[in-house]
This record gives structure tokens, C-alpha cells and sequence, in this order.
């Protein structure tokens, strides 16, 4: 595979099989002096146990040779190592086999006596192919993504915390863990680490530490070899060595069995994998990254998760911020989405209403950016006009401690007050789309004018009410006639 072949940083690794001494030695001396890496073994059953010890991008074997030929070894080759190329070497006598193994599977045959361009040549050849298959592999299983769960944007001062974080330890092989609650793109700041580090153009494999049975979880993450089971009639890669040279995302990882936890720890620590049902572990170059919406320092304490691989992950930090605190990047957030729904359903083109904006930014979203992107896919299918407004969003009175309604007879918003409110910083902090002003005529407006128990509310004393009154011009005969910036 020509995994193996960039982690080492050559042109391509090469297995050279041969019951002849000499063939081995010239054909390792002529690829070796251009830049590939070569080993040798003298027999069919030397190749199989080479294989099962790291990967090869195109194996060379001998057709004749006692005990098991050219074709017994590519049999087995393709059962073990199905991303190997085998290209047979044949006497000129035995063309007719050599013809006969490309049908079984063999990518191409040389014929002896060869010579040096000869072999480079047919030797490119199976390279590229085999890097255009793992590049297209890799495609394919990116292609669905890509289009929508990419975009990873942002502009409040802690996302902006989060892609400087991203960015810095993307270029390096450090484990991070993302923290985060539910929905708060924990997955996607795992794949942009990966996209915007060195690894880019390798795999990235997402594991759902929750949604593997106990029972498969060995042979999901390491893989297996033919014959290791019943049922097992297919060798499997396993999910780790799938990753090699990628990332390995552990989702949920704190779901982990404790069992599991060990064998995963070592396989990190050692970065070598046994598949089951074999005896000699291959070499792995993995990058990690784990992501869990729970507390995993509290999984330690209660002994569901063990402190060894806590430690482990835990390199590098990344805390998602929930989207609560962060209400700045609602309204981005929200118009990407919509325009994600309207083309998801191709629907006519459709835009969110200033007071449908103002109103999202009042909710505290539970589940955060998954949420709101729900909200807007339902507004959108469930609205008739091109414009969105309040009344299409699905959120009930009850459903936020800020509660916002239309004033009776109008279409501006009343912001009624949560019974929870503590302060105006906590107000600031949370409801970002509002100003000061904002917020202080609204309180004053609710509490009908009266100063002590708006003040009270607020966090102020009266005084300083009294001064903010005077300094943003609220004090009008009737506090509910707020000025015109505040209106939809
Ligand atoms: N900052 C963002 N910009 C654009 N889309 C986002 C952002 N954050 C999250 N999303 C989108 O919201 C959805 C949820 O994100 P993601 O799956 O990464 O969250 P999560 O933290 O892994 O959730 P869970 O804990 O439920 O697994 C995805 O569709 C993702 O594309
Ligand atoms: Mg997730």
C-alpha cells in the first residue's frame, strides 16, 4: 500500500521473492541503488510472515519455487494483503502461467532474463496504480462530506480561540482531546485538525466508540485474518490500521470498554497492530484524536476509565464552546444553514427576517449547533413566503429562560425576563444581539417604569440605572416606546 510507502519516506517498498540467492540480491541491489526499499525472502512462506509484519506497495515473487509457487503465494497475498500488487517473475517457458496468475490477480509479470529498466519501469507502473486507487478510495469516502460538514465557521472570540488552537497543533502529531458539550462541532474541529495538518491527503477514520458491539470491537479495531473465527472467510484491515499515516478519530471515547481501553492503550503506546488471529504486530503511524461530551477526569474518578489512557489523550485540549456563549455566531451559523436546507430540498431561495434572527439569539440551545441547524432545516421546508420570521421558528415560552413575544399589536420583541436572570453582565454576556440600551429599556419596559426593582434586576444600584437612563435617553414618559434601533 502506498501507506507504507510515505510514512518511510521513500519511493515505494518493495518485497522481493526468490528461491535464488543471486535474483534476490540483484534485484534488491538495482532497486535499492534508485531509491526504493527492499527485502528479501526465499520463500513463499518467508513472504507471508514479512507481510503480516508491515506492508509492502508491490511484492515481486519468483513463479517457480519449491513448496508453494508464485500463484500458492498470490493466493494467499490477496486474502492477507489485498492492496499489495504481485508482480510475477517467470522464466521464458512459463509465460503461459504468468498470463494465468494475471488472471488470478497478479497486477503484471516480467519475464527472466529481465533487466534493470525493464523492472523500474513495470514497478512505476504498479506504484501510481496503486497510489490512484488509495487516492480514489479516499475520495470516495470523503466525497459526502465534504460538500456540507467542511464548513466550519465562527466569528465570536472563542471560536476564534478554538481555530487558533486547531491551526497550531494541526501541523504537529500531538493527541488531542476535544471536549465539548453535545452538537458543539466536536467532530468537526477533529476533521478540520486533520485537514489542515500534514496529513491531509491521508485517511481519516472516524470511530463511534458507542456504536460498536461489544463483541466486534476487537475485530473492528484491529482487524483479522482469514480463518481467525468462524465466519471470518475475508482477512479485515480493522479500523486502526485503516487509519495509518491518517488521523484515528475516537468519538465518544469515553464508551470505550475497559478491556478495550487496555488493548487500545497499548496499541497507541507501542503504535503497533495485531490483527486477531496473528502472531507478529505491523507497525502503525497514527495521529489521535478522541472527542466526549463527558466529563472523562470524572469517568477516572468513578473508575469507568482508566487514568492510563486518560492521560494519553489528554496532550492537547480543546474545549468546545456551547453555543450559549457564544450567541455572536448565531446569526452566521443560522444563514448557512438555511442556505444548506434550501438546497437540500431545493427549495426557492428564502432569508431570515431581523426579528426570526433576534429571537434565535435568545435561545440558550441545548443542543447547541446541531440544534439550530435542525431549527432552520424545519423552518425552512415549513414557511411559506421567502422570508423567515418568528412565527416559523419552533420555539415555545417555555422553551428558554429568555423569553421574547411579540409586543401585543406589534412587531417588535419584548424580552421578558427569565426567572434565573441574575445580572446585566450575565444579560451582556449572553444576549449579544442586544445592546445595553437594548436590554435596560426592555427591563424598564417590563417592570412598567419602575426604577427600584428594574435597577434590582439588573444588577445595578440605582443610581447607576438612573445615570445609564440619562446616558442612553430612556427616560420617557413610557419606556416602551424604545427607540428605533431596537425595533425589527
Ligand atoms: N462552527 C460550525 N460551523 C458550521 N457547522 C457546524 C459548526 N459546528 C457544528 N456544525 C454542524 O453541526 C452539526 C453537529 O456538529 P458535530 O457533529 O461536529 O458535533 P459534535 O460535538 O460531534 O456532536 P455530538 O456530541 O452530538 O457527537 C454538524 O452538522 C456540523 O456540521
Ligand atoms: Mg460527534
Amino acid at each position: 500500500m502506498s501507506q507504507a510507502q510515505s510514512s518511510d519516506n521513500v519511493l515505494g517498498k518493495v518485497l522481493i521473492v526468490d528461491d535464488e540467492e543471486h535474483i534476490r540480491k540483484i534485484m534488491s541491489i538495482m532497486l535499492g541503488k534508485r531509491g526504493y526499499s527492499c527485502r528479501t525472502a526465499a520463500s513463499g512462506a518467508e513472504a507471508l510472515s514479512a507481510v503480516e509484519r508491515e506492508s509492502f506497495d508491490v511484492v515481486f515473487t519468483d513463479l517457480n519455487m519449491p513448496e508453494m509457487d508464485g500463484l500458492g503465494l498470490l493466493a494467499k497475498l490477496r486474502d492477507v494483503a489485498s492492496d499489495t500488487l504481485v508482480i510475477m517473475v517467470t522464466a521464458f517457458a512459463s509465460v503461459d502461467t504468468a498470463i494465468k496468475a494475471m488472471k488470478e490477480g497478479a497486477y503484471d509479470y516480467i519475464a527472466k532474463p529481465f533487466n534493470e529498466e525493464e523492472i523500474v519501469i513495470v514497478l512505476e507502473k504498479a506504484l501510481e496504480r496503486g497510489r490512484l486507487v488509495n487516492e480514489n478510495k479516499r475520495l470516495k469516502k470523503e466525497i459526502g462530506l465534504r460538500s456540507d460538514a467542511s464548513v466550519f465557521l465562527g466569528q465570536s472570540p472563542a471560536m476564534t480561540r478554538v481555530f487558533d488552537i486547531i491551526a497550531k497543533v494541526a501541523e504537529t502529531k500531538a493527541t488531542v482531546l476535544i471536549t465539548g458539550e453535545s452538537g458543539t462541532g466536536k467532530e468537526l474541529a477533529a476533521r478540520s485538525i486533520h485537514q489542515n495538518g500534514p496529513r491531509s491527503d491521508k485517511p481519516f477514520v472516524a470511530v463511534n466508540c458507542g456504536a460498536i458491539p461489544q463483541n466486534l470491537m476487537e475485530s473492528e479495531f484491529f482487524g483479522y485474518v482469514k480463518g481467525a473465527f468462524t465466519g471470518a472467510d475475508k482477512a479485515k484491515v480493522g479500523l486502526v490500521a485503516e487509519a495509518d499515516g491518517g488521523t484515528l478519530f475516537l468519538d465518544e471515547v469515553s464508551e470505550l470498554p475497559l478491556e478495550m481501553q487496555v488493548k487500545l492503550l497499548r496499541v497507541l503506546q507501542e503504535e503497533e497492530v495485531k490483527r486477531v488471529g496473528e502472531n507478529v504486530p505491523r507497525k502503525v503511524d497514527l495521529r489521535v484524536v478522541a472527542a466526549t461530551n463527558k466529563d472523562l477526569s470524572e469517568e477516572v474518578a468513578q473508575g469507568r476509565f482508566r487514568e492510563d489512557l486518560y492521560y494519553r489523550l489528554n496532550v492537547v485540549r480543546l474545549k468546545m464552546p456551547p453555543l450559549r456563549e457564544r450567541r455572536e455566531d448565531i446569526p452566521v451559523l443560522a444563514s448557512h444553514f438555511l442556505a444548506l436546507a434550501v438546497k437540500k430540498n431545493q427549495l426557492a431561495p428564502k432569508k431570515l427576517s431581523p426579528a426570526a434572527i433576534r429571537l434565535m439569539c435568545a435561545q440558550t440551545f441545548g443542543g447547541n449547533v446541531r440544534a439550530l441547524k435542525n431549527v432552520l432545516e424545519q423552518a425552512a421546508i415549513m414557511s411559506d413566503g421567502a422570508v423567515i420570521g418568528p412565527e416559523d421558528l419552533p420555539f415555545g415560552v417555555d422553551a428558554d429562560p429568555f423569553i421574547v413575544q411579540h409586543a401585543e399589536g406589534g412587531d417588535d420583541l419584548v424580552l421578558r425576563l427569565p426567572k434565573d436572570w441574575t445580572d446585566l453582565k450575565m444579560a451582556l454576556k449572553n444576549v449579544t444581539q442586544l445592546t445595553e440600551r437594548e436590554i435596560i429599556g426592555r427591563v424598564l419596559a417590563e417592570q412598567s417604569g419602575n426604577r427600584t426593582r428594574s435597577a434590582e434586576i439588573l444588577g445595578l444600584s440605582r443610581r447607576a440605572l438612573i445615570t445609564k437612563i440619562g446616558l442612553y435617553s430612556l427616560d420617557g414618559p413610557d419606556p416602551r416606546s424604545l427607540p428605533e434601533a431596537t425595533k425589527a
